[in-house]
């Protein structure tokens, strides 16, 4: 591990951090971590639908007992942000998929680790677990593999394997990217992965399910391994883990997802990754929350820069929320310190933003927290009515609005 340095004082907030990171990163590290797919629209619109919402606090509610736990596939977690999949960390900084799984469990997160990492799993998982039991860390969240169907199925076996052997607890099998976006940006700076970068964890022939990143190409042999239906229930079947659905947008795929026996879904679009103009996440949850939240987990991702921006996602019947480019720029410039800063400044916020509510829990968070722009008074047509979710958290903590920042010895471990 590279030496830590501590976060400058300036840096206190998500938008700080990605400054930072673009100062660090090279114009072709920055194409592939920063971009999105074609005009970027979904990219832009994912941060600002979330911002077009509106809270309506209560004043005045006992806040004594307060935490931020929440209840996620019958685990308790210490607060509901995840780190979301994403590919290829050692191009962001050398520690990579490493610093970001000893942050990660240090602040009680939980991570999703890509099918394109590029560190090997086993290494991660080993990582994450060691510092999940120090007795510093918070309650560790939990540890998941994100799956991308590989053209052979061999190849999917071997993974399934070496993940479930490793301690992974879920499999997230990512379904909204069968091809890679048409990455106008990627394609702009001429991106290439640099020499010694590669998703480690694959056969070298199969290094990439989706077109390569730089690879403009989109229809070809590799349309013929997209995955289907009838892949999800060969999957279910054939893990001993429960399975997640990444990238679902539609409350009618939510419902087929739970009838063949996924255990959650993640409303997702690949953070505007893929296809561009597609709904906005923040508009897309509500109705799959409402199809599908009350019998499996929901969780979204897309555009969350803030606490509050986690706060509306539970209003409206997240159990749970993922964070992808924000914790990337926080590795880029500060390794695992910038990862745990992410996660730390994400966590305080949603604290704040519980408290100003006058929520003491999660659990408290009611659809009448919420209401569109200009739909001001909150007529009974005007108030969101979204399905409540179930989260009942089963132990205590006082909220914490103070950083507490894991120290630089638990990180260098
Ligand atoms: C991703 N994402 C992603 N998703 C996935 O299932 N497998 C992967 O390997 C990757 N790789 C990846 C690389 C980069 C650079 C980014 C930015 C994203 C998508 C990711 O998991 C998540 O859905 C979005 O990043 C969420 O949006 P925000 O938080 O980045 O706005
Ligand atoms: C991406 C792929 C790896 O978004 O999911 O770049």
């Amino acid at each position: 591990m590279q030496a830590l340095k501590p976060i400058p004082p300036h840096i206190v907030n998500l938008a700080d951090h990605e400054a930072a990171a673009r100062e660090a990163l090279d114009d072709n590290a920055w194409a592939y971590f920063a971009g999105g797919a074609a005009d970027e629209l979904t990219l832009r619109a994912n941060v600002s639908a979330w911002q077009g919402l509106q809270l309506l606090p209560r004043v005045l509610q006992p806040l004594q007992a307060g935490h931020s736990q929440v209840q996620l596939l019958g685990r308790t977690l210490a607060h509901p942000v995840l780190l979301a999949p994403v590919a290829y960390q050692r191009m962001a900084h050398p520690d990579g998929e490493l610093a970001t799984a000893l942050a990660a469990a240090a602040q009680g997160a939980g991570l999703v680790l890509s099918t394109q990492a590029s560190t090997p799993l086993e290494d991660v998982a080993h990582a994450y677990h060691r510092m999940a039991s120090d007795p510093a860390s918070d309650s560790p969240g939990p540890l998941w593999f994100q799956l991308y169907l590989q053209p052979r199925r061999d190849t999917t076996l071997q993974l399934l394997a070496r993940a479930e052997a490793a301690g992974f607890e879920a499999i997230v099998l990512t379904v909204d990217a069968p091809v890679h976006g048409a990455r106008d940006r990627e394609r702009r700076a001429g991106f290439r992965l640099p020499p010694g970068i590669r998703a480690v964890n694959l056969p070298a022939t199969d290094s990439c399910s989706t077109t390569p990143p730089g690879d403009a190409s989109t229809i070809g042999g590799l349309l013929q391994h997209s995955p289907t239906w009838a892949d999800v229930r060969w999957l279910v079947q054939t893990t001993r883990l429960p399975v997640l659905l990444k990238g679902i947008l539609h409350p009618d795929d939510a419902r087929q997802a739970l009838d063949v026996g996924v255990a959650g879904v993640i409303v997702s679009n690949h953070g505007g990754r893929t296809l561009d103009t597609c709904l906005p996440t923040a508009h897309a949850l509500p109705a799959v929350a409402q199809a599908v939240g009350a019998h499996m987990a929901v969780l979204a991702d897309g555009g969350i820069r803030r606490g509050t921006d986690v706060f509306k996602a539970l209003d409206m019947g997240a159990h749970a929320v993922l964070v992808g480019k924000p914790y990337v720029y926080g590795l880029a410039h500060a390794g695992a310190v910038g990862v745990a800063h992410v996660i730390r400044l994400l966590r305080d916020e949603f604290d704040i933003a519980l408290a100003l509510c006058g929520c003491a829990s999660p659990a408290d968070i009611r659809p009448a927290h919420l209401v569109s722009e200009k739909q001001y008074p909150p007529t009974s047509n005007a108030i969101h009515s979204h399905l409540k979710y179930s989260n009942q958290p089963s132990a205590c903590t006082p909220l914490n609005p103070h950083h507490r920042a894991p120290s630089a010895a638990q990180l260098s471990q």
